[in-house]
């Protein structure tokens, strides 16, 4: 019988698939340190961006026939180097770009009517004054009219637009690798397209008043010091994507001199154990690495993830 380790969880309609198909499932999180010795006794195994699957537990797991991510950014996976031994390396690329861009925009709303700041602020009050906290928390912008910047137009970047628009903000995009996208969007009863040119990173800076980025991990910061010194001042930045595309020291520059309102982090350089200088920051909006934790992205993920195992290894 196929084994299969699902080591960072499954939503439960895609476990049921696998062991519908016969496949033996372990669900049990096995530590980092004993997956050397215990995963290849396995045909396959399912990860999130939890366990990392390097090339010394490649080269320990000879047995081992795929490595699946339920998820996008395969950043925790040496992929090249375990298709390189025949292991095949699949991913869910479609399943959460909604949640994502939806977890972008939860953040631009947040700053952009300081929840971030009520939020920290009420329930602590004490002898504050509700009038006191009103004025303390007031001062919100609109996203109407306002120019939304989104960097990577990938699926992702694609549906954050989509919101943007919907809100009734000037979307404008950059990617190195687009000329223009053309999106459809709406509800079954309602459809329109837009065609959104792609623009130099430099006019997207100096225009937009929200900046979201959805690119994959990247070794050298799109968002360090040259990027804030030319950014328009009073922007909110945005970074669901990976942590390191924004360079965090020049961002708590940027927010502490006013160059930017504030930035809404849903991952950090130092994941999992984020600064603390990040973390108190009365200009940063907060989640911890959540873009993809909805119940219709999991559940997707798991349906997705099942078919392609079965496929490959039924
Ligand atoms: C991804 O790359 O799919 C997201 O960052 C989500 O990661 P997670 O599955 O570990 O939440």
């Amino acid at each position: 019988m196929r084994k299969i380790l699902i080591n960072d969880g499954i939503e439960e309609s895609g476990l049921k698939m696998l062991v519908d198909a016969g496949f033996e499932v372990n669900t049990n999180k096995i530590s980092q340190e004993n997956l050397m010795h215990e995963l290849n006794g396995y045909d396959a195994i399912c990860v999130r961006s939890a366990t990392k699957v390097r090339k010394e537990l490649i080269d320990a797991s000879p047995n081992l026939k795929v490595i699946a991510r339920g998820g996008v950014g395969m950043d925790n996976i040496d992929v090249d180097y375990a298709r390189s031994k025949g292991i095949e390396v699949i991913n869910t690329p479609a399943a959460s770009s909604r949640s994502v861009a939806e977890l972008a925009f939860a953040h631009i709303l947040t700053l952009s009517r300081l929840l971030h700041l009520s939020n920290r602020a009420m329930p602590v009050s004490g002898n504050t004054s509700f009038d006191e906290l009103k004025k303390k928390c007031a001062g919100g912008h609109e996203l109407e009219g306002k120019t939304l910047g989104v960097i990577g137009m990938g699926r992702i970047g694609q549906e954050a637009m989509k919101i943007g628009i919907a809100m009734g903000m000037e979307v404008i995009g950059y990617d190195p690798f687009v000329d223009e996208i053309t999106i459809n969007f709406g509800s079954a009863k309602f459809n329109a397209k837009a065609t959104i040119p792609c623009t130099s990173l430099n006019e997207l800076l100096i225009t937009s008043d929200f900046i979201t980025l959805h690119v994959p991990g990247k070794e050298k910061a799109i968002l360090g010091n040259d990027e804030f010194s030319r950014i328009k001042k009073g922007a909110i930045v945005v970074n669901c994507a990976r942590g390191g595309v924004i360079a965090e020291e020049a961002l708590l520059d940027a927010l502490n001199n006013g160059t930017l309102a504030g930035a809404g982090l849903d991952v950090f350089e130092g994941e999992p154990r984020p600064r603390q200088e990040i973390l108190t920051h009365p200009k940063i909006s907060l989640s911890p690495h959540i873009g993809a934790s909805t119940a219709a992205a999991q559940e997707k993920v798991g349906g997705e993830l099942a078919s392609q195992l079965i496929k490959i290894l039924g």
